[in-house]
């Protein structure tokens, strides 16, 4: 069994952070939170911790409703794919009330000419920039920090491991570099300094209903949890040429092979890949990739729909990983404020 306690140098940990943004879609499914549920059933970390990024989403989302129900969802989201919430440790940001006061102690050891060059504050102020606008104009300070609490989420519980995908990259050099800092002055050992893991296939993307990469920004997604008639009609939407029935297709020239190849078998696939090129109608090829498509989320669906019926449970099992959570915590916040402050 895992031991939550002891943050000794060799114990190793893994963690990353979710934020909850509404319905994850498929690629978010293949490009993360899969290869992350992968890695929390190998046994090479003592500790691999998954949590919800609840307050990182407060900078922008404004309506509680809302906030409430994407975080619950995602919580779902996680269980019903078969995140193990018993090996792993798994809650949400806002219960481990260390985090913030560790943000403060990080925030005053960080140049503000590092968050300057952070890339997601410098693309909103080029924007601005480029429209004649106010440099600062829609930034809040949440969105400034933002690296600086991303950075208290990793150094808190003593993170050897992050996985992320490219975008992120920078942030974690940012949370290695105010640890360097910190042991700078006040002492090697004082944090440990996390290195990223590139998720495996982070530069490859999924295809969205247009062809173009998958992106709630291109309203082109594909929602993990439609119901069975929407994803239909959603795998029915997506764009084809108007080639005959019976032509020969090419499956390597295909949106709907490549998202066929990402759910079926190799013994499925190559079954498909024949019709292809034998000669298949689009409506058909289609019907097929709904086929496995559906098979692969039907069960994790129901599990979905249970959870979220039943919010009492997951607020046991967040609860339940926010205490495993802070006693980790707890650890890491004396020995910075006894560094930092002598208290
Ligand atoms: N910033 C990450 C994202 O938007 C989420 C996140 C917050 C995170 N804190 C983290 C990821 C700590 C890894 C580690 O995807």
């Amino acid at each position: 069994m895992a031991c939550y306690i002891s943050t000794e140098n060799e114990m190793k940990t893994i963690l990353t952070g979710i934020k909850p943004t509404g319905m994850p879609h498929l690629g978010n499914l293949l490009g993360a939170i899969k290869p992350a549920i992968e890695l929390s059933k190998t046994n090479n970390f003592d500790n691999s911790i998954y949590f919800i990024a609840d307050y990182h989403a407060l900078n922008a989302v404004r309506d509680p409703k809302q906030f409430k129900e994407d975080v619950y969802g995602i919580a779902a989201t996680w269980i019903a794919l078969g995140l193990d919430v018993d090996k792993s440790i798994f809650y949400k940001q806002s219960d481990v009330s260390e985090i913030f006061e560790l943000t403060w102690m990080l925030s005053c050891m960080t140049p503000k000419g590092d968050m300057n060059r952070a890339h997601s504050y410098k693309d909103k102020v080029q924007k601005n920039i480029d429209a004649k606008k106010d440099q600062d104009q829609g930034v809040n300070m949440g969105l400034f920090n933002y690296p600086i609490l991303m950075a208290s989420d990793i150094l808190l519980y003593d993170t050897n491991v992050v996985p992320v995908g490219k975008d992120q990259v920078q942030h974690i050099e940012i949370a290695r570099s105010i640890a360097q800092r910190i042991n700078e002055h006040y002492g090697e050992g004082t944090l440990v300094e996390p290195k990223e893991k590139l998720q495996a296939g982070a530069g490859a993307y999924i295809v969205g209903l247009d062809g173009r990469k998958m992106s709630k920004s291109y309203d082109n997604s594909i929602g993990i949890w439609e119901t069975e008639k929407k994803l239909k009609k959603l795998i029915n939407k997506i764009t084809t040429d108007s080639s005959d029935p019976d032509a020969p297709k090419d499956p390597d020239d295909s949106v709907i092979m490549d998202l066929y190849r990402l759910f079926a078998t190799p013994e499925q696939i190559a079954q498909e890949e024949a019709k292809f090129r034998s000669g298949i109608g689009w409506g058909y090829a289609k019907a097929d990739l709904f086929e496995v498509v559906n098979a692969y989320l039907s069960r994790p669906r129901k599990e979905y729909e249970r959870l979220m019926n039943d919010k009492g449970e997951l607020d046991l099992i967040l609860k339940n990983g926010a205490e495993k959570a802070r006693q980790i915590a707890s650890v890491t916040m004396d020995r910075v404020r006894k560094s930092m402050t002598g208290f």
